[in-house]
């Protein structure tokens, strides 16, 4: 591989110009956007106009004037262009565990007879924890089973399974299925398939239409940078709506949710995955965060988030082996995501280390310390900085001080 020079591709970079458009505090360098992304500028003035003036003067009319009512859909075209759905396959609502509740419970409705959910043991817990509650209160016997491994998924895709369930980009490693390739094989065998895009959405171009994805569901406050706690979004492929119902049967999912009819009538459309009443706050912030997406080049995003990831890889394997840390993200870019991570001893105390020193990241356990790479808003010169502090923290021991092993909530 050809080495990565910080400057010249800073000087190159044709997307520098977006960090501008993200507040972002002096002496940070933020490697976590793939957790919680940055706040971009005008997100402030909007949500804050939103509070004083469609809240403040313009009350309930606003539902109507300002458009309230359809930013579900407003909201989940805008992330339906970058991840390859057709207009009106994607509505953004709730969180993702909800949506995973919503999406698996159709999906699993629409196959019946058969009785496995298959996943990965490494998925993220929610998705696991989710699965396994949708499968209880069937109560005919589904399962859930889990692969231990990405290559052990394709013997498991047997005739008894109804869902394959797979998170894009894991959270941990970085690891990336080849979505395509997985729906096909799936699909092969009569089995439905639902992408967690969590780590994934905004990190790149996706192309669930073409890989012919039954199902997807995803965070925004991740690389979309709606803000903490931000709605979530779901995708269903148009073959599949007004197919089966889901179980949360709101009234937002009616087809006439101001006829006030006293028995549910579901939506034949993407509407019919909306349960109640948007929280307009969060969708307005989201809908603000999105705008600047119009201009982004995915082509050109990929193209520097892989450049980042290799740079930032590149600088450690000079030290990685002295200080014991492994990387755990596949080298190869064709099999990652947005995030380099590696698993050490004293992880969690290395990352409170470098978060005091201005390099933000985050551990998850047991002993993974990951870097998320945003290209909007990441220089090469910052990861290059941020390297050369994990290195004086490293060979200092400055991670080796009691204030740095008190365990937070979160971590
Ligand atoms: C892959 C994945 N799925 C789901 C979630 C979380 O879902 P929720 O927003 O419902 O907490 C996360 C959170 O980090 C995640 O990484």
């Amino acid at each position: 591989m050809t080495r990565i020079n910080a400057t010249h591709s800073d000087e190159t970079d044709t997307l520098r110009h977006f960090r501008e458009r993200f507040d972002l505090p002096d002496g940070v360098i933020y490697l976590d956007g793939n957790s919680l992304g940055a706040l971009p500028k005008t997100v402030k003035a909007r949500v804050a106009y939103t509070i004083s003036e469609e809240w403040g003067n313009q009350l309930i009319r606003s539902w109507n004037t300002a458009g309230w009512v359809h930013l579900p859909q407003k909201v989940g075209g805008r992330i339906g262009r970058l991840i390859g759905a057709q207009e009106g396959t994607v509505v953004s609502a709730d969180s993702t565990s909800i949506n995973l509740f919503k999406v698996l419970s159709a999906a699993l409705g629409l196959n019946p007879g058969r009785s496995k959910i298959v996943s990965e043991r490494e998925n993220f817990p929610t998705d696991l924890y989710i699965a396994e509650g949708v499968a209880r209160q069937i109560g005919q016997g589904h399962r859930l089973v889990l692969a231990d491994k990405p290559a052990d998924i394709p013997a498991m895709l047997s005739d008894d399974v109804a869902v394959l369930m797979l998170t894009h980009v894991n959270y941990r490693t970085g690891y990336r299925h080849d979505m395509a390739a997985i729906t096909q094989a799936a699909h092969d065998k009569g089995i439905l398939v639902i992408w967690d895009l969590a780590h994934s959405a905004g990190a790149m171009a996706i192309d669930l239409t073409g890989a012919d994805a039954d199902f997807a569901i995803g965070c925004g406050y991740k690389y979309l940078n709606g803000g903490p706690g931000a709605p979530a979004f779901l995708y269903v492929n148009p073959r599949h709506h007004g197919g089966f119902r889901q179980p949360l049967s709101g009234w937002f999912g009616h087809r006439a949710p101001f006829a006030f009819e006293s028995s549910y009538a579901p939506s034949n459309s993407i509407d019919q995955y909306l349960c109640g009443t948007p929280s307009v706050l969060g969708m307005v912030a989201m809908d603000e965060a999105l705008a600047l997406w119009d201009d982004v080049d995915m082509d050109a995003l990929r193209a520097k988030s892989v450049a980042l990831c290799d740079f930032f890889i590149q600088e450690v394997d000079g030290f990685a082996g002295e200080f014991g840390l492994t990387l755990v993200t596949p080298r190869n870019p064709d099999q990652r995501g947005s995030q380099v991570s590696y698993s050490c001893d004293n992880g969690y105390a290395i990352m409170q280390a470098l978060i005091a020193r201005g390099v933000i990241g985050d551990f998850r356990a047991p002993d993974i310390i990951r870097f998320g790479f945003t290209p909007l808003y990441l220089s090469f010169a910052e990861v290059s900085e941020a390297v050369a502090i994990l290195r004086d923290i490293l060979s200092t021991r400055a991670w080796d001080a009691p204030k740095y092993k008190v365990r937070e909530a979160v971590t």
